[in-house]
């Protein structure tokens, strides 16, 4: 045992390692410990293996998210949707989901609940059925319109199955509302004049009298800044907000919890933003923006973008500038990512809906919130080449899994990360959702070497004012009495090494649902304290440590 040459620093001998992990949990040691290798230097003992350690500042979290973080989309393109030739989108909209599928309620069951943001292009297109003023209610057609497609209709009899639906799977629902209702468009292709509004309130209205549930009430999508197809002008926007937000609280006046207000589902723009909150600030809750930083679906370079390190870090930009504006205006609005697909024009086939997609999103679910963004919108459920489930067949596709164990593992608190030396691996720390300790994510985008990483916690809960010294730690009596602890490790890896396969292996077993449409339990498997983590190329692994205590997770 030997002291670095700063008082706050242990090294373990190598003999130790890991065990030294056990002694937080009774004693807790004011120091970073590093339950690790001989020296903190990266070791290459193989050409193949490297070891790291993982940094964890446990003294206090630097983010909370909320407690679902994890969210997705259902959208309303219709069949006859296509890119580049491909029409992927099958009956995944909004107007005609099957939502009947077994494996469709369960996958939404098994999160109990899944946030579900309702929206997307079209929806700015959309009319909601009224009753009081009964026109044809049609489906969206091809046309040469903006988006391409004619205005749509949703037919109530439509929304109350879906909100049946929601009901049971238990989901959280967000609708977006059609911000372009009523409104034309001038040659520059921005919006003339104030949000109608009518039509909304309609459907807000008869959502309350049928008593259906809804999280919240967003306005419009990818309007903001330039815009895509049509703009809307920021100070126009932030009074359609104030505006929306007043219908909201009169129509709910007499309901102790109402639905938040969000908006502007569009592409983050620092000018553009800045002034939308500030000027909505009141009646805004939640700031939404959209993320598909990997370019176009048809990009041939989909995958080495993925597995760029430089430029999974260049998609952090949105959610440090938004953090910042947040914080400089003083407001209570929280940001969340309302629709990220990643590749736009509906992603790529054999990419986004792969494993290799999860290292883009699990990194993106740890980016941004570390950055404080409060819940994570995935574009889609199911629906396009980037669902979680397959859109003919609601198969789960690997993300769903990612996005399930998520969900389980991950706590509000998120916690400061750094590691040493290693380039093509990525973590990220969480507080344990539903246990004691932290929960680490580890990615590992490189394709031959396995990475075996220590873990270093500052600090170490003081629960008694003594400390222990390394002779202590060389003791046979701590080694021994501390042998038994355990920690819990989920490794995600795709069959047959392939890394755009469908299909994923959880602790080398396949994920698949049976025929009854079950979702298959999540089992980790059991790892002494005293053994590395180890993250074997193209990987992912999330670990459970209950035993690391530490104040920011109290
Ligand atoms: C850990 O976090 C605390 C609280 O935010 C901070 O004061 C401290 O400097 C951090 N430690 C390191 C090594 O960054
Ligand atoms: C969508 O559903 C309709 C009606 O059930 C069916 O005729 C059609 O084949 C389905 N389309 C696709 C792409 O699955
Ligand atoms: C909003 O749209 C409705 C339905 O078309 C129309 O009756 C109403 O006059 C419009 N309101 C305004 C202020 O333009
Ligand atoms: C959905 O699953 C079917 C059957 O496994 C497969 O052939 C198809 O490629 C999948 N579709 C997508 C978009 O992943
Ligand atoms: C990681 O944290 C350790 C401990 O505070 C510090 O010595 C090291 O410089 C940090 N490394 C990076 C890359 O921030
Ligand atoms: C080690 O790396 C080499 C190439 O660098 C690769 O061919 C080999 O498969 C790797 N072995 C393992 C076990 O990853
Ligand atoms: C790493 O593995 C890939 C595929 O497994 C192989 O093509 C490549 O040559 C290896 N890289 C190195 C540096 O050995
Ligand atoms: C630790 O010491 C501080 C200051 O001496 C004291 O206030 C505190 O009560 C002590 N805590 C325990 C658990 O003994
Ligand atoms: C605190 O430390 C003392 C001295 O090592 C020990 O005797 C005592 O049992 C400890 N108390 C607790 C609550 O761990």
């Amino acid at each position: 045992m030997a002291y670095s040459s700063k008082t706050d620093y242990l090294f373990a001998p190598n003999i130790l390692l890991f065990e030294m992990a056990s002694l937080l949990n009774i004693l807790g040691l004011c120091l970073w410990l590093f339950l690790t290798f001989q020296d903190s230097k990266r070791v290459v003992f193989s050409q193949n293996i490297t070891r790291s350690i993982l940094y964890i500042n446990g003294s206090a979290s630097i983010a909370t998210t909320d407690e679902n973080f994890i969210c997705a989309t259902l959208d309303w393109w219709p069949p006859e949707k296509c890119d580049y030739g491909t029409c992927s989108w099958g009956n995944s909209s909004l107007l005609n989901l099957d939502l009947s599928n077994k494996i469709l309620l369960n996958a939404v069951k098994a999160f109990s609940p899944l946030k579900i943001r309702l929206g997307g292009t079209l929806e700015d297109k959309a009319i909601y059925q009224n009753a009081d003023n009964p026109q044809p209610c049609n489906d969206f057609v091809n046309s040469i319109e903006m988006f391409g497609f004619t205005e749509g209709c949703l037919p109530m009899s439509r929304w109350d199955k879906l909100n049946n639906f929601f009901k049971l799977a238990g989901a959280e629902v967000i609708f977006s509302l059609n911000a372009l209702y009523e409104r034309s468009i001038d040659s520059g292709n921005n919006a003339i004049g104030p949000w109608n509004s009518s039509n909304a309130e309609y459907l807000i209205r008869y959502t309350v009298r049928k008593k259906y549930n809804i999280y919240g009430w967003e306005l419009g999508n990818e309007l903001s800044g330039i815009g895509v197809g049509a703009s809307v002008a920021v100070d126009q926007y932030a009074s359609d907000i104030i505006n929306l937000q007043k219908i909201v609280q009169n129509v709910y006046r007499d309901f102790k919890i109402k639905p938040l207000i969000l908006g502007p589902g569009g592409f983050f723009d620092a000018g553009w933003f800045s002034k939308f909150i500030s000027e909505s600030s009141n009646s805004l809750q939640v700031v939404t923006h959209h993320i598909y930083n990997l370019g176009p679906g048809v990009d041939d370079h989909l995958i080495d973008k993925i597995l760029d390190p430089s430029y999974l870090d260049g998609g952090s930009q949105p959610f440090i500038n938004l953090q910042q504006i947040l914080k400089s205006s003083g407001t209570s609005t929280k940001a969340w990512v309302g629709e990220a697909g990643g590749a736009y024009n509906s992603g790529r086939n054999l990419v986004t809906n792969t494993f290799v997609f999860s290292f883009w999103y699990l990194d993106q679910l740890g980016m941004s919130s570390s950055y404080d963004t409060k819940t994570y919108c995935r574009q889609t459920l199911t629906g396009g080449n980037y669902g979680l489930l397959n859109t003919t067949t609601f198969v789960p596709n690997p993300d769903y899994y990612s996005a399930l164990l998520w969900h389980r593992l991950m706590g509000r608190n998120v916690l400061a990360t750094n590691l040493t030396a290693i380039q093509k691996l990525r973590a990220y720390a969480h507080c344990s959702k539903h246990s004691p300790g932290i929960t680490v994510l580890l990615i590992n985008l490189d394709a031959n070497t396995t990475v075996q990483v220590g873990v270093a916690v500052q600090k170490a809960i003081v629960s008694n004012n003594t400390s222990i010294t390394p002779m202590q730690f060389q003791s046979r009596k701590w080694k021994f009495s501390f042998h038994r602890s355990m920690r819990e490790e989920y490794h995600l890896t795709p069959k047959d090494g392939y890394i755009q396969s469908q299909t994923m292996l959880l602790n080398g077993k396949v994920l698949a649902v049976d025929s009854s449409g079950t979702i298959p339990p999540l089992e980790p498997k059991r790892v002494k304290a005293s053994d590395p983590i180890t993250v074997a190329p193209f990987s992912i692994v999330f670990v459970q440590i209950p035993y690391f205590n530490v104040p920011a997770c109290k």
